[in-house]
């Protein structure tokens, strides 16, 4: 099933200058980049993003460290989309997390993972419309989508 999903580098992964390596896995997968913007989420958003962590003991600091710096926001979407980004992110805990995701890759701790996925298609349609307007999604044909796909 086609579907879209919601992903960010965390101020962590733009400070440490992954962006472009992030965003290579995505595009070398064959996600179709949507929407994608740099921004620096107010704290309003933030709360609103992380609302199913309220009142947890990592909720705060998890506010302090998304709301620390600019980051990068995506819409992609591909067979999956949602799973597949999960896949490629890795658990929750770097040090959990497989060899080869984003996550075990480039990151050690758990409050400074790096990037965000989606964790399920309720999750990414509340998030895409938490961070994206309409005019900030675009559909358009991509030239490897026959090469990627058997149609
Ligand atoms: P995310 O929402 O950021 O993509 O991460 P996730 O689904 O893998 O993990 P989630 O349970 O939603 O937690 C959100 C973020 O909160 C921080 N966290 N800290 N100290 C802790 O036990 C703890 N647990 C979670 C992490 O930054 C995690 O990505
Ligand atoms: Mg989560």
């Amino acid at each position: 099933m086609i579907e879209k999903t919601f992903a960010m580098v965390k101020p962590d992964g733009v400070q440490r200058g992954l962006v472009g390596k992030i965003v290579q896995r995505f595009e070398e997968r064959g996600l179709k980049i949507c929407g994608m913007k740099f921004m620096r989420i107010p704290k309003e958003l933030a709360e609103r993003h992380y609302e199913e962590h309220k009142g947890k003991s990592f909720y705060e600091p998890l506010l302090s460290y998304i709301t620390s710096g600019p980051v990068v926001c995506m819409v992609l979407e591909g067979e999956n989309a949602v799973a597949a980004l999960r896949a490629m992110m890795g658990k929750t805990n770097p040090q959990d997390a497989l060899p080869g995701t984003i996550r075990a890759d480039f990151g050690q701790a758990t409050g400074r993972n790096i990037v965000h996925g989606s964790d399920s298609s309720e999750s990414a349609k509340r998030e895409i419309n938490l961070f994206f307007n309409d005019y900030e999604i675009q559909k358009y044909d991509k030239i490897d989508e026959s090469w990627l796909f058997e149609r």
